[in-house]
């Protein structure tokens, strides 16, 4: 199990410095592949109205930026999963905890992902969501680390692929951590 911090324990007190954290995508290629994201998004959806939904938390940031680069009448709602599982595994269990609000059947449905890692999630969201029937079921994915997919994922349109490492930063977490860094870390022992 990785650290999130390192600790430096005083008696009571406990400081705590993001020392091992080490930028693998800077706000500037983050913000350039958002950009070419929203491009291919806009283009694709030419004459609809997309219902986005984004998974909670990690892609709420990328999302935020990502939507007001396309010029579209989209919409937008959000799923909350969890994945029951110990320290970073997914257990390979999922569960919707927050459903999306809006109906689905017969939209234009685009879910928007911060990661897609082992790829247990987020099959499971889009078989989950393919029975509500939506019109068409496209993924969004910020970043894809290959290296560690189980289950097979098809990416309409990818941000950046990543090493296998645990990143952290522009959304992603650890342990609720990080996530309001403007650029993409890897935690480095
Ligand atoms: P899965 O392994 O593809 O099912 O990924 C499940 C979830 O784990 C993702 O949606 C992320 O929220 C989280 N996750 C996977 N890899 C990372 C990582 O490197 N950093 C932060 N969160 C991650
Ligand atoms: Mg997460």
């Amino acid at each position: 199990m990785q650290l999130c911090y390192h600790n430096n324990r005083f008696e009571n007190e406990v400081m705590v410095s993001p020392r091992q954290l080490k930028i693998l995508i800077n706000s500037k290629e983050l913000a350039e592949a958002v950009g070419r994201l929203a491009c291919e998004i806009e283009r694709d959806y030419q004459g609809k109205q997309p219902l986005f939904i984004g998974v909670l938390k990690g892609s709420f940031v990328f999302m935020a930026d990502l939507i007001r680069q396309i010029d579209l009448p989209l919409e937008l709602d959000f799923v909350r999963l969890a994945s029951y599982g110990a320290g970073k595994e997914s257990s390979g269990t999922v569960k919707v905890v927050q459903s999306p609000q809006m109906p689905i059947s017969s939209r234009d449905v685009l879910v928007v992902e911060d990661i897609v890692d082992t790829g247990i999630t987020t099959s499971f969201l889009l078989n989950y969501l393919k029975k509500k029937k939506p019109a068409s079921l496209k993924l969004c994915a910020l970043t894809d680390k290959p290296s560690r997919r189980r289950v097979a994922v098809p990416i309409d349109y990818l941000g950046l692929i990543v090493p296998n490492k645990f990143i952290v930063g522009y959304g992603l977490d650890c342990d609720e951590k990080y996530r309001n860094l403007p650029d993409i870390h890897t935690q480095e022992d």
